[in-house]
């Protein structure tokens, strides 16, 4: 794989993604969502990462949204392709199966904020801004912003930010409930490596579950919702590491699980 634009490493079962296009505010040209796609997909196949920090290079912009060069020149045919594959990269990450915390580090605009709502938990540097600006250029989102924000923070919200096009800072973002929390940008990294490392210390198969469970909060009604959770909360009491978890608290010890 290329690591022109997306830069790969792991440590501690933690993979750490990283956009890298700083002269260009880290905006997703077709290469770029490329080596995204091919990135989460490796992340996917590989048993020795547990979590994902998702993040952009530099301290001034995660993604500044779709790179505006690549939109110039499309019409209804080619304009909804370009919306499909995007959208099929950040439901990729959606439906990943392990959980990615986006470290939001600067701007977080268009299909910046797009991929933001994409991951499972946002984590904010106080320098961070969110905003859905298409209206400026003349066209809407669509690496699903109508869809994920409107879920995520509430019509009234989501609406005002699509139709005015007006960035919201970290603070403002927190209050709505679009990022988890806010932290000071040199605390950024660490803040989402401690939650990772929480995270990637619990049953891993306990963890696939739950997000599948949440995932489908967004698609079901409540009923179907909650007969899905009553299945997936079936599967995880016949694993290993539920026997497990379960024998170490009676037993008052610390549970060894093996993700099985
Ligand atoms: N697509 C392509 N290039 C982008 C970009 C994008 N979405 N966002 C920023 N860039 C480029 C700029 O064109 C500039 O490139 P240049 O130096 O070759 O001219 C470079 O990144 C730096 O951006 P600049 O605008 O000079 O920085 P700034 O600090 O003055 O402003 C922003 C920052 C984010 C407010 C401004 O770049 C902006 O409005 N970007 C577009 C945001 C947007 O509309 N996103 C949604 C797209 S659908």
């Amino acid at each position: 794989m290329s690591d022109q634009n997306i830069l790969v490493e792991s440590k501690n079962r933690i993979a750490y993604v990283t956009i890298n296009r700083p002269d260009k505010l880290n905006a997703l040209n077709a290469v770029t969502k490329v080596e995204l796609r091919e990135a989460f997909e490796a992340i996917a196949d590989n048993p020795e990462i547990s979590v994902v920090i998702l993040t952009g290079i530099g301290e001034k912009s995660f993604v500044a949204g779709t790179d505006i060069k690549e939109l110039a020149d499309l019409d209804a045919k080619t304009g909804k392709v370009l919306a499909e594959g995007g959208q099929a990269v950040f439901s990729l990450i959606e439906n990943l199966g392990k959980p990615v915390i986006a470290a939001v580090n600067g701007f977080a605009l268009g299909g910046g904020c797009e991929l933001a709502l994409a991951c499972h938990v946002r984590i904010a540097s106080e320098n961070a801004k969110f905003g859905q600006p298409e209206v400026n250029l003349g066209i809407i989102p669509g690496y699903g912003g109508t869809q994920r924000l409107t879920r995520l923070v509430g019509k009234a919200k989501a609406t005002e930010m699509i139709l005015t096009g007006d960035f919201i800072d970290a603070q403002e973002a927190y209050r709505i409930g679009l990022v988890n929390r806010v932290v000071p940008l040199p605390e950024l990294i660490k803040t989402a490596e401690e939650m990772a490392q929480k995270i990637s210390s619990k049953s891993q198969v306990a963890i696939r579950l739950s997000l599948t469970a949440i995932n489908a909060a967004d698609e079901v009604s409540l009923s179907e919702g909650l007969e899905r959770e009553a299945t997936l909360f079936g599967k995880s009491c016949e694993t290993a590491d539920a026997k497990e978890g379960i024998a170490a608290f009676l037993e008052k010890r610390k549970p060894n699980f093996t993700n099985k």
